[in-house]
């Protein structure tokens, strides 16, 4: 299995390339924002347990995720490999990832931090709120909740990485074209 982490903070774009990754490399995109929504939308016991988290931009606790995480890798043990998309959110999700992946003698080949002024986040996630109906986006406290949460609680997660040597940046301020060319180039260079 090969197995990344699309990196970066809310509106960076993971949501974007993921959708073109799947397509080119045939991995599975495991976006825990995109479960527990599901899990809103149903309305089930997890749902109604993160809706407030999810509503205020802060993080669901480590263990619900990690436990999502875990059952979403155990449901797709024919996978080519998986695209994580935000998660880990913490320096304790990535060390259970790890663990979780250890198990199955399988391991994150590379982490990538797509970079994107504060700004134009907030720009970005705004207009993305005008069609995606998510409350999360429609009101800039709460984006820039989200974006401190990123910076206090996420981003030390970049140097965990960092110290197994498999981060590398991505500047994303220009087109979702130039943006997926240089994902590739690096994914090709070590898989
Ligand atoms: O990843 P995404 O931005 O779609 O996540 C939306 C929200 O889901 C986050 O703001 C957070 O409240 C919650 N979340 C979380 N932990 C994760 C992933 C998402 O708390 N690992
Ligand atoms: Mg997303």
């Amino acid at each position: 299995m090969f197995n990344i982490v699309l990196f970066g903070p809310p509106g960076a774009g993971k949501g974007t390339q993921a959708a073109k990754l799947v397509e080119t490399y045939n991995l599975v995109h495991l976006s825990t924002g995109d479960i527990l929504r599901a899990e809103m939308k149903k309305n089930s016991p997890l749902g109604q347990e993160v809706k407030s988290l999810i509503e205020k931009g802060e993080l669901v606790p480590d263990k619900i995720v990690i436990e999502l995480i875990r059952e979403n890798l155990n449901n797709n043990k024919t996978a080519a490999g998986f695209i994580f998309d935000g998660f880990p959110r913490t320096v304790e999700q990535a060390k259970s990832l790890d663990e979780m992946l250890q198990k199955e003698s399988l391991n994150i080949a590379l982490m990538t931090t797509l970079e994107v002024e504060e700004e134009e986040l907030i720009a970005r996630i705004l207009l993305r709120g005008q069609s995606s109906g998510r409350a999360d986006d429609s009101d800039q406290a709460i984006i820039k909740n989200r974006i401190k949460v990123y910076n206090e609680q996420t981003a030390p997660v970049a140097e965990y990485y960092r110290q197994q040597g498999k981060h590398v940046s991505i500047g994303n301020m220009g087109t979702i074209e130039n943006t997926f060319s240089q994902l590739k180039t690096h994914i090709d260079k070590v898989k």
